[in-house]
């Protein structure tokens, strides 16, 4: 079983976390990556429509691969499928708030049938051989059916060797925050490594979480969409050190293009292309015009449109930054002598 103590994860996250992404994740500081969740009924009637769903390279690990189900035959089925490609473990999704996997009885709506879990949990473990099988759950359906401590012991007991929990229920979704008492209390309770997600969008939040919860790894999520940093830099705070900060706009922009090459090297152009919306939203948040680039990347439908795209912003806000600063000066202020540059309007007067 892979050592996930200290270790910050990549969250699974359906339409982010893909191959590519964790790649990138990987070489940017995340420990330890998990897929998106695949459905096990995919697996098991399509085979061939969702193999590509599991695709890895040797870099994206330690890897997990989580599937989500409702059927212990199935979720064993598509668990001893998943096993012969050697994952580092897979894990079995229970927190999945979305009403398509929840009308299906899948994700978090089995929080509900913790006997339920036990056989899913209990049929992907011997299904599974030698690959490991972890379980990642919610604090439970409703704020009156908080049982996350009795579906750890249960998970525990089927066999599962890590269990994952973002502390919040099926009724908040995304909303509140998340608890993290819950999780620390989960630590307390079982025997095996327990993993906390939940709202960690700065270094000092992982720091926090560790602190507060005693969990074994934190899992990070939407903090990282657009922003993989996160993780060198939680590390380099965690590790003592002051925190490097966000990369400038144009490493920033570079990331992009190279995860959009990537994406178009496994979709294809134009489909990668616009596939690549939603991350090129995420990589642009919070830029000095940002909306506006944004606008015109979400017509682009090839990588040279991208690349030409990018290069005429950075020009752009490169040059706004040079007008400025000759403004500032002409007006009659100091240069900016930390930078080395010598403040002639002092020996001027
Ligand atoms: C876009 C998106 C997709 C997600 N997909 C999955 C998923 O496939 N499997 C899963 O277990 N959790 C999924 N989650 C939940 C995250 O893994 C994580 O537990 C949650 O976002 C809380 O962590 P955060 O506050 O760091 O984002 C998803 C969350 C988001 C925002």
């Amino acid at each position: 079983m892979i050592d996930f103590s200290g270790k910050l994860v990549l969250a699974p996250l359906a339409g982010v976390s893909d191959s590519n992404y964790r790649l990138i994740c990987r070489r940017l500081g995340a420990d330890i990556t998990w897929s998106e969740m695949v459905s096990a009924d995919g697996l098991v009637y399509c085979w061939e429509k969702n193999r590509f769903l599991l695709d890895f390279s040797d870099g994206e690990r330690p890897l997990g691969i989580q599937l989500f189900g409702s059927e212990p035959g199935v979720m064993g089925r598509a668990a001893a499928n998943v096993a012969r490609l050697a994952p580092d473990f897979i894990d079995i999704n229970f927190g999945c708030p979305v009403k398509k996997v929840v009308r299906r009885n899948g994700g978090s709506s089995l929080l509900r049938t913790p006997e339920l879990i036990g056989r899913i949990t209990e049929a992907v473990v011997k299904s599974s051989g030698e690959v490991p099988v972890t379980a990642k759950i919610r604090s439970g359906w409703s704020e009156r059916e908080l049982n996350y401590a009795q579906v750890g012991r249960i998970l525990v007991e089927a066999g599962a060797r890590a269990v994952c929990i973002h502390p919040r229920t099926r009724v908040q979704a995304f909303s509140g925050k998340s608890n993290w008492e819950h999780i620390a209390h989960l630590a307390d309770e079982l025997p095996v490594p327990v993993i906390g997600s939940g709202d960690i969008f700065e270094p000092e939040d992982a720091v926090r979480m560790f602190a507060q919860t005693g969990c074994a790894a934190v899992m990070i999520g939407r903090g990282i969409m657009g922003n993989p940093w996160l993780f060198k830099r939680t590390r380099c705070v965690l590790d003592g050190n002051p925190d490097p900060g966000a990369p400038a706009e144009r490493e920033r922009l570079a990331l992009a293009l190279e995860h959009a090459r990537l994406t178009v090297a496994q979709r294809g152009e134009r489909h990668g292309v616009v596939f690549m919306r939603k991350h090129f939203a995420s990589y642009t948040k919070g830029l000095a015009g940002g909306a506006a680039l944004r606008r015109r990347l979400f017509e682009a439908v090839s990588l040279a449109q991208v690349e030409n795209l990018f290069e005429s912003y950075l020009d752009q806000a490169e040059s706004a930054r040079g007008e400025s600063d000759t403004a500032i000066t002409a007006a009659g202020c100091p240069v900016d002598t930390a930078a080395g540059v010598t403040d002639t309007t002092k020996s001027d007067n």
